[in-house]
């Protein structure tokens, strides 16, 4: 079933999106903005980040429903920045509605980030891990918020071996680019249990196989991209519906596939890994207190 159109204004509300500049992230957030939200985007690339942010308000204005657009500049894959960013909104914003982990890479070769971390398990994940930690001050002061984490049906095909975590024995790129999207969906189950009962949801999703400039380092997906995937709009629905919907008021923990729950794989459900995960996250990023 297709997802219908999000109405539901969201007047006052703030939304940080990860990764907005372009693809997916940008339509959702140019989704919000014209709902009326005030969306704050985090971006590496400041002239880019601007354009989108430019393109965003833009998107706001036709509505007329109020919408503004706000540049938050930060490499994700670097754990002082993420720090830096989350205080700056904070500072900026002490309430957030909704979190969009949005950000994400799919990389040719294994890299590491300034923090000698696997960079597709640091943007992918790690980041998604620390931004939702570090910005749970403000969305507590918010009457109810969402966390969405912007995962894959290529999750089925992750691994979570503790010994190869960052790709450090055996990689392979897609290999790896799949586990970090089975690393959002264990994460966001093991949040939703930490966070039941506060007001805050917390979900995930499949966006659909989506022509965006992801696949730019993998030829043969680049390629196919063009002529068999979704446009970035459509391909931002489903995060627009768990961002924007009442119908899922109050839902969380669960994954989201063309705005329907969907099912994930029985490793994704196994709470031992969940936990074993989160304490792996909170030694790698000095989160030890965790929630
Ligand atoms: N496209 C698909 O078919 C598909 C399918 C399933 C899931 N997804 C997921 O959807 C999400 C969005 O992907 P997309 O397809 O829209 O890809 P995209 O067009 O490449 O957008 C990814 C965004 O993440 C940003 N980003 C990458 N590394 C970053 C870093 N270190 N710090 C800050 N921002 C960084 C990129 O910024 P730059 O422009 O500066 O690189 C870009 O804005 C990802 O999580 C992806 O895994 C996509």
């Amino acid at each position: 079933m297709a997802c219908s159109p999000v109405t539901s204004l969201m007047h006052g509300k703030t939304c940080v999106i990860t990764g907005a500049n372009t693809g997916i992230g940008k339509a959702a957030a140019e989704s919000l903005a014209a709902l009326g939200a005030h969306v704050v985007i985090v971006c590496r690339n400041r002239e880019r980040g601007e354009q989108a942010r430019a393109a965003i308000f833009k998107a706001a204005q036709e509505t007329g429903h109020g919408g503004e657009a706000e540049l938050r500049v930060a490499d994700l894959s670097s754990q002082s920045e993420v720090r830096a960013v989350a205080r700056d909104i904070l500072v900026a914003h002490p309430r957030i509605d909704v979190l969009v982990n949005n950000a994400g890479v799919a990389l040719k070769r294994r890299e590491l980030t300034v923090d000698g971390i696997e960079r597709t398990f640091a943007v992918n994940y790690l980041a998604y891990f620390m931004l939702a930690n570090l910005l749970l001050p403000g969305l507590r002061a918010a009457p109810s918020a969402r966390i969405i984490n912007v995962a894959s049906g290529a999750h089925a095909g992750g691994k979570l071996e503790f010994d190869n975590l960052q790709g450090e024995r055996r990689y392979k790129n897609v290999q790896m680019y799949a586990s970090s999207k089975l690393e959002d969906v264990m994460f966001t189950y093991a949040l939703a249990r930490r966070l039941a009962g506060t007001g805050i949801t917390v979900n995930t999703l499949h966006p659909g196989v989506v022509a965006t400039e992801i696949w730019r380092q993998i030829a043969i997906l680049r390629i196919l991209s063009k002529w068999f995937m979704l446009s970035p709009e459509k391909g931002a629905r489903t995060t627009v519906y768990l961002a924007a919907s009442p119908d899922v008021d109050g839902v969380t923990g669960k994954y989201f596939d063309k705005c329907q729950p969907a099912k994930t794989t029985t490793l994704s459900h196994d709470e031992t890994l969940q936990e074993k995960l989160w304490a792996t996250s909170a030694a790698l990023t000095g989160l030890e207190g965790g929630i």
